[in-house]
């Protein structure tokens, strides 16, 4: 359970205005579209609309299609979409500009970089993953372990101190998300990145809850292949494409089974026989939805101007603060710690359990703290450092106290599940 607070400072208000005040990314919160009335928690699920997305889609629509029409995938850019944005997250995760490529869904890119790892580690059989691990990147793998036939499979460990030592001689490639989608903890991608090779094995990381939120340096820790979505701390919105990366030192010999005509070398020659692209574009498949990839260009870029440095140091003060904020202000009202207690071990969220989880969030919710629930009975709430501020950890701590201590979350209607969580 959550202990009290030890330390002799009270933290208030008064004091979290302070650092919102001091804060060098305070004014790219106006870059947002956020309700006044509602205090954001869950970036780690959808970001929020930057105004520019607004315009954008309005340009998309009106004069590159409207008036542009088809004339608009050569004069408007739109074909070199999937490229730009690449290497624009490229910049974000340490890989080079070739290297990244924004295309399909997270879902679809583990797909293809499964089936490109597993072709090229021909005599060995197992993908490698943890139990913990996001539900589709387990899925995705046992659907590329079933079509490669009865000897192949889907080895699952219990716990990130097994992950070593299951790296054996018949893993084919290790399937790791950077940092945990319910407790936020985040692995040692160069580790595990030399362990696995160590042992001849390639690695693949989701880095959904990663990109635009901790450092993370592909090339530098020599990883393989990596996937992650637009959607969460990237702020490209909820029909935003996803990202895929592949080492330059692989590419030419990464066979990726989905492959449409956008991964041709020559789409525009319509030959019927495929040709792989050279380097990262053969990831890609069918045609780029043009107006999904120029409204997350507005998310991405906010990214950049803010720089990473700068938003995982504000991203470990908000949540180091929310901690100590819960055990000074909530201590015995139920709520267990999930997850890292060390912030450079921590992602950009903070998650605690409750038997009443669900009812407890949409409680939240319905105060306008919007977080969000996984199961079993976690309560997620996501920092984009971007746009989240210190006084919102003040005030979600102090909604979610008195939602404890007067169980309101107790009504009935408070355990009604949403399709959505
Ligand atoms: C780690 C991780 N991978 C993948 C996804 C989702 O993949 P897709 O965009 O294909 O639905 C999520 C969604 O939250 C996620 O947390």
């Amino acid at each position: 359970m959550l202990s009290a607070r030890t330390s002799a400072t009270r933290l208030d208000l008064a004091a979290l205005a302070a650092l919102d005040a001091a804060d060098p990314l305070a004014p790219l919160r106006g870059a947002f579209h956020l309700p006044d009335d509602v205090v954001y928690l869950d970036g780690n699920s959808l970001g929020a609309l930057p105004k520019r997305a607004e315009q954008i889609a309005s340009r998309v629509l009106r004069q590159e299609w409207g008036d542009g029409l088809v004339r608009s995938w050569n004069d408007a850019g739109w074909h070199r979409l999937p490229w730009r944005l690449g290497a624009k997250i490229a910049r974000l995760v340490g890989a080079g500009e070739d290297e990244v490529i924004v295309t399909d869904s997270t879902s679809a890119n583990l797909y293809k970089v499964l089936q490109a790892a597993l072709s090229l580690r021909p005599g060995r059989r197992s993908i490698v993953s943890e139990r913990e691990n996001f539900p589709t990147d387990l899925y995705i793998a046992e659907g590329a372990a079933r079509v490669r036939g009865e000897r192949h499979r889907l080895r699952l460990v219990d716990s990130p101190a097994h992950i070593e030592g299951a790296i054996d001689e018949d893993c084919a490639v290790l399937l790791l998300t950077h940092v945990n989608y319910r407790d936020g903890n985040m692995l040692d991608m160069a580790a595990l990145t030399e362990r696995a090779h160590r042992k001849g094995a390639l690695v693949a990381w989701d880095l959904s809850h990663s990109a635009g939120a901790v450092p993370v340096e592909l090339v530098a820790c020599e990883a393989d292949f990596a996937v992650g979505c637009c959607y969460k701390y990237l702020n490209g919105g909820p029909v935003a494409p996803a990202f895929v990366f592949a080492a330059r030192r692989l590419q030419e010999r990464s066979e990726q089974p989905l492959s449409g005509w956008w991964g041709h070398a020559t789409p525009f020659d319509f030959s019927p026989t495929f040709r792989a692209a050279d380097g990262i574009a053969r990831f890609l498949c069918g045609t780029p939805p043009v107006l999904s990839m120029a409204v997350a260009e507005a998310g991405i870029d906010l990214v950049l101007e803010a720089t990473i440095p700068r938003l995982r140091a504000k991203s470990i003060q908000l949540t180091e603060l929310f901690i100590e904020l819960l055990a000074q202000e909530c201590a015995g009202l139920g709520l267990e710690p999930v997850g890292p207690r060390d912030p450079q071990r921590r992602g950009s969220q903070v998650s605690v359990r409750h038997p009443g989880g669900y009812a407890i969030m949409r409680a939240l919710i319905d105060r306008g703290v919007i977080g969000d629930y996984r199961e079993p009975g976690i309560l997620r709430f996501g920092f984009a450092p971007l746009y989240s501020r210190y006084i919102d950890a003040w005030n979600a701590v102090a909604v979610l106290k008195d939602v404890l201590q007067t169980r309101a979350w107790e009504q009935p209607h408070y355990r009604e599940r949403h399709a959505v969580t």
